[in-house]
């Protein structure tokens, strides 16, 4: 079981759709009991809130439906992931103050799998979703394909047992 974090600020746009999407992905892939998948904040301003309406009208336009209730991260969530995955430089420098630097080994940008490394665009000013979303999509699938090839050994011996 491999457990996957994505963190954003308030995790109502991006950080949800990043989980949904490797949630879509996995299914696709009939690999769903390989994967934990969550998705935090760092902030708390969002706490107990749905997805941000333009976001999920977003993920629906592309055919990826589901829900989720935003929550901050604790160090906790931390230590049980095996990889965090950020959408950008502020998120990482906030991961980093909140694990004293500890655990830099599993936390990532998302962008960072790609073959054009790049924060993810912030819709949240611009309004600008789709963009979020393909920045989102290319990091979710490339880092999949990533983990796939680094962790095949363990995904299979999972499938079998
Ligand atoms: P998210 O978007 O971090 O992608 O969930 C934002 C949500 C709330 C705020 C900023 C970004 N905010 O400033 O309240």
């Amino acid at each position: 079981m491999i457990s996957v974090s994505f963190v954003c600020l308030g995790n109502i746009c991006r950080s949800p759709m990043a989980e949904l999407i490797l949630k879509h992905l996995v299914k696709e892939r009939g690999l769903e009991h390989s994967f934990d998948i969550k998705s935090f904040g760092t902030s708390d301003e969002e706490e107990g809130n749905p997805i941000y309406p333009p976001a999920k009208r977003t993920l629906r336009a592309h055919g990826i439906e589901g829900e989720h209730t935003a929550r901050q991260i604790s160090l906790k969530d931390v230590i049980n992931s095996d990889f965090v995955l950020v959408m950008n430089s502020s998120n990482l420098f906030d991961i980093l103050r909140l694990t004293g630097g500890e655990f830099g080994s599993k936390i990532f940008k998302l962008c960072s799998f790609t073959s054009n490394p790049r924060d993810v665009a912030d819709p949240w000013y611009t309004g600008d979703f789709e963009k979020a979303f393909v920045d989102i999509y290319e990091g979710v699938n490339c880092f999949l394909e990533y983990v796939l090839k680094e962790k095949k050994e363990a995904i299979d011996y999972d499938l079998r047992h």
